[in-house]
């Protein structure tokens, strides 16, 4: 038997990983006020195939999409930002703005699987809804840094940021460039050809050599921008340097996804081969309105969660989040001394303390046993133990060992 082709198996370290990623993002997300939010892991398929673009290779190529038995039109999600908005819209959370939820949780899209990219993978990620000023996007964007810079990750990273303007200069700019892209119409890849009618600017995201070598030359969104839109990125760029982030404006940054307007961003790595974003995020002012809501605009970031952890597997940093509290082996050294033995056992987990219960096998292969589990104490029962109502303690990291009176157990495992 074999997992379905992309998805993967989360064992012991990976899953430990997994949560270390999503607890220091969401102790980082907390520092900005934000409050988690799960949404539903399907949503009705137009929640993303109107939102995310017709034209984009999540909705065009790799959603999950079926009829379920109800004859409804389902969809597994292949990111968070769409479901968020359409809660936000179900949930009438319109006189609660701001907002700022963090998630984290599975996605679903059906890609080529290599190093990196997966069928099914894991985000974590935040939205802020309400929040118009480019201040909001130097806190977003500063959250992003800050959870990188936590999971010490800072150093083999660029932050690249960039302006797709505002609807105007959108406008402006899609009419510039389907002149340029149409004089090369039968040059371009069959994608591309369908995407100059209904999206040109996806056509600046082609993988197709041919369309690269087009692209090079195409005018620049820069050139579009409106004078507003300008000083919106302006301020965004001048909150980032206060805060002394790092950052690379590229103007080649366009994002894969159709609801963006004004700032975008990502933060990239060499040491991933092809799969080098680790985070990606950007203003969707135009996205709830699209999608029937009153106007509210946006900002939020996702970064994808198997691409951390291989991060952090490169880097070799599992000792700092697979640290762990003091574990005790507890041995009972004979049958009569087994009650004792569990019930203790018992109070010290409910004391917050690691115990593995170690009852069956031979001495010798149960302290190998509490080896393995990188136990700091073995705890001994046996029958003058039990007459003295004491207990054996053994540390196991300098070999010492000496008899505690059971009401004096807890603060001899320190
Ligand atoms: P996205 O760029 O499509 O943006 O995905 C965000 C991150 O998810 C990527 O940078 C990558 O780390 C990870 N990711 C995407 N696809 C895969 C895959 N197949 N396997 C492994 N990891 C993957 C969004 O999803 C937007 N919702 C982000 C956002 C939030 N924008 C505004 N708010």
């Amino acid at each position: 038997m074999q997992s379905p082709r992309g998805t993967q198996d989360l064992l012991g370290h990976q899953s430990a990983l997994f949560r270390y990623i999503d607890q220091t993002a969401f102790d980082v997300a907390q520092t900005y006020g934000f409050e988690e939010i799960r949404t539903p892991i399907f949503e009705f398929s137009e929640v993303f195939h109107r939102t995310l673009g017709e034209t984009s290779d999540v909705v065009n190529k790799e959603t999950y999409t079926f009829t379920d038995r109800g004859g409804e039109e389902i969809t597994l999600r292949p990111e968070g930002t769409a479901g968020i908005a359409r809660a936000f819209i179900s949930n009438g959370l319109a006189q609660h703005l701001p907002l700022k939820y963090y998630y984290c949780g599975p996605m679903f899209r059906y890609e080529r699987p290599q190093k990196g990219r997966y069928r099914q993978f894991h985000q974590l990620g935040v939205e802020m809804l309400g929040l118009e000023t480019p201040l909001a996007d130097v806190e977003c964007i500063a959250m992003a840094w800050q959870f990188i810079t936590r999971l010490g990750l800072a150093g083999s990273v660029k932050l690249q940021i960039n302006t797709l303007g505002d609807q105007e200069s959108r406008k402006a700019y899609r009419d510039v460039l389907v002149q340029y892209l149409s004089q090369f119409k039968d040059q371009l890849s069959q994608d591309s050809q369908m995407r100059l009618e209904k999206n040109p600017l996806r056509i600046l995201d082609s993988k197709d050599e041919g369309d690269k070598k087009i692209v090079a030359n195409a005018p620049k969104a820069s050139e579009s921008l409106t004078q507003a839109a300008k000083d919106f990125f302006a301020k965004v760029c001048a909150g980032l340097d206060l805060l002394k982030i790092p950052y690379e404006h590229n103007e080649k940054l366009v994002r894969g996804l159709d609801y963006y307007t004004h700032t975008v961003f990502e933060i990239v790595t060499e040491s991933l081969g092809a799969q080098g974003t680790v985070l990606g995020g950007g203003r969707y002012d135009g996205l709830i309105a699209m999608m029937g809501g009153t106007q509210t605009s946006g900002i939020g970031w996702a970064s994808g969660i198997e691409r951390l952890a291989l991060m952090l597997d490169l880097l070799n940093q599992q000792s700092t989040f697979l640290t762990r509290k003091t574990t005790v082996a507890m041995i009972p050294a004979a049958e009569v001394a087994e009650s004792e033995a569990i019930k203790l056992t018992h109070q010290l987990r409910a004391d917050g303390f690691h115990v593995e219960f170690l009852a069956s096998g031979n001495m010798g292969k149960r302290f190998k046993r509490a080896d393995k589990i990188g136990a700091s104490y073995a705890l001994v029962l046996g029958d003058s133990e039990l007459a003295a109502q004491s207990i054996t303690v053994k540390n196991l990291k300098n070999g010492e060992q000496k008899l505690v009176a059971l009401k004096d157990l807890k603060s001899a495992l320190v």
